[in-house]
């Protein structure tokens, strides 16, 4: 450990802070445990932040990756190749998409959104509305278009037209819209914003706002698809349909993808040349993803999800009415819930839970979120929620 702790930080760039994790060092995963160095192991709610939706090494996305990879690992898209148009057709069929746009990260993927909402519009509008405490990534676009200022600090000049109102009100959004409005880009659950879950009045209404005026609604599904709230998309819950959407995540089982998908006018927009990518829709990642969603969209996969999720949150619950003056709210969907502490603990319950053998991700120093991979247990979950008890009741 000592040598790759040496190793990063003499050849790594200082960007995650990993020291703050006290050097945790993993070197095997599988179902949804994983295992350091020391050969400790540890139930992972973490979830590589949303990525192992099937859990660690699911033997359907390893013997996807290892087949394809005997036949083609890379070919540029100058050319056709099977898995990404394959891909593809299974968005579309299982979505309100109608083409889709391969990307390697949900960054990406929202930065061709927001090109392709700007494209449409073209040259009339360009104006984007995103939500505060919203996240949709690191690159110069992305990062405007998150409404946290702590990441936008010391990158400016950032790109014009973004504005930010506020989740969750409508007025709020509609008092921002004026005629050079091209999108509204929201999250219909924050995740790294502290797991806040939209209202379906607020996504419904927004739905109204954008049919009446024109501009385009862009859910970013980034960490919210893909099943985590129990349905394949989350903008199903409230039966309003995006037209443009993208998701990253836990697309590939661990294989980097970001997907842009857009119905057929405004996907339209995009002519060859308008956006590429060197990597988008490489046919390992593609393989990986397709057995992804064969098991995501298998029989009762996604209800059981539902059902799950909700046995989880109704044990948070019970620890938020036991330890009611060190919980000050439980939120969530599915499986994508948040422990709001009263007090500034969560790093220290984060450290606590790990010294235990569970992993969590603690969010500022209130909030503890939980992305369990999907595949977890009822037993999973009464294991985790006991950690939790133990480690509410030391902090108490
Ligand atoms: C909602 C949302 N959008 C976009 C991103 C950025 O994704 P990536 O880190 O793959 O670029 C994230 C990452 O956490 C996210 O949660």
């Amino acid at each position: 450990m000592d040598v790759i702790e040496e190793l990063e930080a003499r050849y790594v760039m200082n960007t995650y802070g990993r020291k703050e994790d006290r050097n945790l060092f993993l070197v095997k995963g599988e179902g949804c445990r994983v295992w350091d160095n020391r050969g400790r192991v540890y139930l992972d709610f973490v979830g590589g932040l949303a990525v192992n939706l099937l859990g660690h090494c699911h033997p359907d996305v390893v013997e996807a990756i290892c087949s394809q990879s005997r036949e083609l690992i890379h070919a540029s898209n100058l050319y056709y190749t099977r898995p990404q148009a394959e891909l593809a057709r299974v968005l579309v069929d299982h979505s309100a998409g109608d083409r889709v746009f391969f990307a390697n990260s949900g960054a990406e993927a929202n930065e061709a959104a927001i090109k392709l909402a700007r494209k449409y519009h073209f040259p009339e509008r360009h104006k984007i509305i995103t939500a505060l405490s919203s996240f949709h990534g690191r690159t110069l676009a992305t990062v405007t278009a998150t409404g946290q200022q702590k990441y936008q600090q010391g990158y400016a000049p950032l790109p014009e037209g973004f504005s930010y109102a506020l989740f969750n009100d409508l007025s709020s959004f509609e008092r921002l819209l004026d005629r050079e409005t091209a999108a509204i880009m929201i999250e219909p659950v924050q995740g790294e914003g502290g797991i806040h879950v939209a209202h379906s009045s607020f996504i419904q209404g927004l739905r109204k706002i954008c049919d009446r005026t024109g501009v385009l609604l862009i859910f970013d599904e980034v960490q919210c698809g893909l099943g985590r709230t129990g349905k394949l998309w989350a903008y199903e819950q409230w039966g309003a349909a995006p037209d443009i959407f993208t998701t990253a995540k836990g697309l590939g089982g661990g294989m980097p993808i970001g997907v842009m998908l857009a119905r057929l006018e405004v996907a339209d927009a995009f002519k060859p040349g308008d956006h590429a990518s060197t990597f988008g829709g490489n046919p390992v990642t593609c393989r990986a993803a397709l057995a992804v969603l064969d098991i995501l969209l298998e029989g009762s996969f996604l209800i059981q999800v539902q059902r799950k999720g909700e046995y989880f949150m109704t044990g948070l619950r019970r620890l938020a009415s036991i330890f009611s003056d060190l919980i000050g709210e439980i939120r969530g969907l599915g499986f994508m819930a948040a422990l709001e502490l009263a007090e500034p603990l969560a790093g220290q319950a984060q450290q606590s839970c790990q010294e235990k053998g569970l992993l969590v991700n603690a969010i500022g120093d209130r909030i503890l979120r939980f992305l369990p991979p999907l595949i977890a247990t009822e037993a999973d979950l009464e294991q985790a929620l006991a950690t939790l008890e133990q480690v509410l009741a030391e902090l108490a």
